[in-house]
């Protein structure tokens, strides 16, 4: 999964092209590259590691001319070097593309057996040639380029240029997404509108199977059979300014800092401030009919989404179904049709979640989508979405996206319980009251966040982690210990605490930490009695608690976190901000790159 772009421009394309892929670096930071024609002749630039390391390479060697396409990579076929840094291509096409061409090596024995001959390893290359062949046979390059996407297989966005043609990108999209920019004297093309919103707000976005064809003024639409087609232009809210960290070291950090605006932001989108009752968005189906629920996500998404089958099943009483989404569609579940599909994802653009989305539609289940960018592809092909009011998330390891997902979570839940008659006006203006006490608690642990910084110390030292946790509590083990594996590199594990001695308990010693979530409330007791069994085998307890639930573990605790009382209720939203805390503070110390740590990208549009 990786960033693309293109540009036609009347100025240099190349700054422009960089500024893009700044926006896009979310999406793969292992090798970036950008080629434009000069004087009608493809030229490239092309830099292993991050973007700094191609805008050093375009400072000593710019690369004039104002058409041209660029490519941020997470290497998915071959190593990150600059050899296989896009674009790929020949002297007379060259491409960007983000996606994985499924069908490489029957067309590259295709392509090699009529004498093209290939510099890479790389899946996209065998696009660039087959284009290629195409054009050494005659063909336009808009027959060329029409005549190679039909013989794809696999997941694609692709954005190219050729030879001799200044005033043409064709670009095409299949399974992977594709935005189209409006400007006044240039157009261009992007992975996001977010890419191409310094320079334009006007976007049509590509839907699957389409392709474009591009030039100064303007593009033409076509789909997979060929036709001609209108893909309207609209207006993105999205802003073109520069995303920066203000007076943070790292986004996460200010990320983190972000939280109780964010959790403010959510509640006051979904609760009526006069009445305390859960307001949504009109829904084109009856919530009360709702027979039952799956939801769906990947990584730290999933396990807000985990946390949202708790509530959804005990307090809307809701018979709910959750599953990774890189899993879900290969268990081919049946579903009876009228159900809900509920999609949890920060991009909106995670290929595995857009996969469960299309299943679960083909299944005709009413789909929900949670997610923080608006104009997504999963908000684009969902009958309902949930916005979380996170603002742009740029830190790689998720945050405040996932205590805002908890939030909308946490209203969708009280709104269906009330329509499910589950939950009288007073229990539910109880649990509104709750949530919106969260972002003064939010800030309170930010504001004392320095016996998390002592721990980290400790945590830092060690070689694993378990982090135990119960109810809806679980799912915050598993976060915690996901974040601190992905930025600190810390092997930790997460587990529901009463499943610890079914296996766990054999790692326990006095080198293991073991951190619990043990918010005061009906599990708490139980937990602690876990706890205890791991304490009687030497294990290290570190508590995250209430003083009331600290004072109870204070005799097997070898290190306590006090937290701010709250209900139960919306325990997984705070606890949430702890645990990543420790995850960065571990990190900052460890000294790895929090920002982007090795081999992650924000967004995984590849399966
Ligand atoms: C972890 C993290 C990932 C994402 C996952 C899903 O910190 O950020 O696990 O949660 O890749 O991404 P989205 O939410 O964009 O679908």
């Amino acid at each position: 999964m990786c960033g693309i772009v293109g540009v036609i421009g009347s100025g240099a394309a190349a700054p422009l092209l960089l500024e893009a892929l700044q926006r896009l670096a979310y999406r793969g930071y292992d090798s970036a590259g950008i080629a434009t024609l000069v004087e009608g002749v493809i030229q490239r630039r092309r830099a292993e590691g991050k973007l700094a390391n191609l805008a050093a390479a375009l400072a000593a060697s710019p690369l004039p001319g104002s058409v041209g396409i660029g490519h941020t990579r997470w290497a998915t076929h071959g190593a990150p070097t600059e050899a296989n840094a896009h674009p790929h291509g020949t002297e007379r096409v060259v491409l960007v593309h983000n996606g994985i061409i499924e069908n490489h090596a029957e067309l590259r024995a295709e392509l090699e057996a009529e004498g093209q001959v290939f510099e890479t390893e790389t899946d996209t290359e065998t696009v660039a040639q087959l284009v290629d062949l195409h054009l050494r046979q005659g063909m336009t390059p808009i027959a060329a380029a029409s005549a190679s996407l039909r013989r794809l297989q696999g997941a694609y966005a692709l954005a190219m240029i050729f030879a001799g043609h200044p005033d043409l990108i064709i670009a095409a999209q299949h399974g992977a997404p594709l935005a189209v920019g409006f400007g006044t004297a240039e157009m261009y093309v992007g992975s996001d509108a977010l890419a191409l919103a310094p320079f334009t707000r006007r976007i049509a976005y590509l839907r699957d199977g389409d392709w474009t064809v591009v030039t100064r003024e303007g593009a033409l639409f076509f789909d997979a059979a060929g036709e001609a087609v209108v893909r309207e232009v609209k207006l993105t809210a999205l802003s073109g300014a520069a995303i920066g960290k203000g007076e943070f070291r790292h986004f996460m950090e200010k990320e983190l800092h972000e939280h109780p605006a964010v959790i403010g932001d959510t509640l006051h989108q979904m609760i009526d401030p006069g009445t305390r009752q859960a307001v949504l968005p009109k829904l084109p189906f009856d919530l009360a009919a709702l027979p039952r629920a799956v939801v769906s996500a990947c990584g730290s998404a999933f396990y807000a989404g985990l946390v949202g089958r708790y509530w959804l099943e005990s307090i809307a009483r809701l018979p709910t179904e959750a599953d990774v989404a890189s899993e879900f569609r290969y268990r081919a579940p049946p579903l009876a049709p009228g159900g809900l599909g509920l999609l949890v994802s920060q991009s909106g653009e995670t290929a595995d979640t857009l996969a469960a989305l299309r299943y679960m539609k083909a299944a005709q289940q009413h789909i929900a989508a949670v997610v923080n960018v608006p104009e997504s592809s999963m908000a684009r092909d969902a009958d309902a979405v949930f916005e979380t009011v996170a603002g742009p998330e740029i830190g790689v390891a998720s945050t405040k996206a996932f205590t805002a997902q908890l939030c909308v979570l946490a209203c969708f839940t009280l709104a269906l319980a009330r329509a499910r008659g589950t939950l009288d006006r007073q229990q539910e203006q109880a649990l509104t009251t709750a949530l919106l006490e969260v972002p003064g608690r939010a800030a309170e642990i930010l504001d004392t966040h320095e016996s998390i910084q002592r721990l980290a110390a400790r945590i830092a030292e060690a070689r694993d982690v378990l982090y135990l946790g119960r109810g809806a509590c679980y799912p915050i083990a598993l976060e915690g210990a996901l974040k601190l594996k992905e930025i600190s590199y810390i092997h930790a594990e997460g587990y529901a605490a009463g499943e610890m001695k079914h296996g766990p308990i054999a790692l326990i010693d006095k080198s293991v930490p073991v951190i619990a979530i043990a918010p005061s409330g009906p599990l708490f007791e139980k937990t602690a009695s876990n706890l205890q069994e791991a304490a009687a085998r030497g294990g290290q307890i570190i508590v995250l608690s209430d003083s009331v639930g600290a004072a109870k573990l204070k005799g097997i605790a070898s290190e306590t976190i006090v937290l701010p009382g709250v209900d139960p209720f919306v325990a997984p939203i705070l606890y949430a901000i702890p645990v990543q805390l420790l995850a960065y503070h571990v990190a900052v110390l460890k000294g790895t790159d929090v920002d982007q740590p090795r081999n992650l990208a924000k967004s995984v549009t590849v399966e």
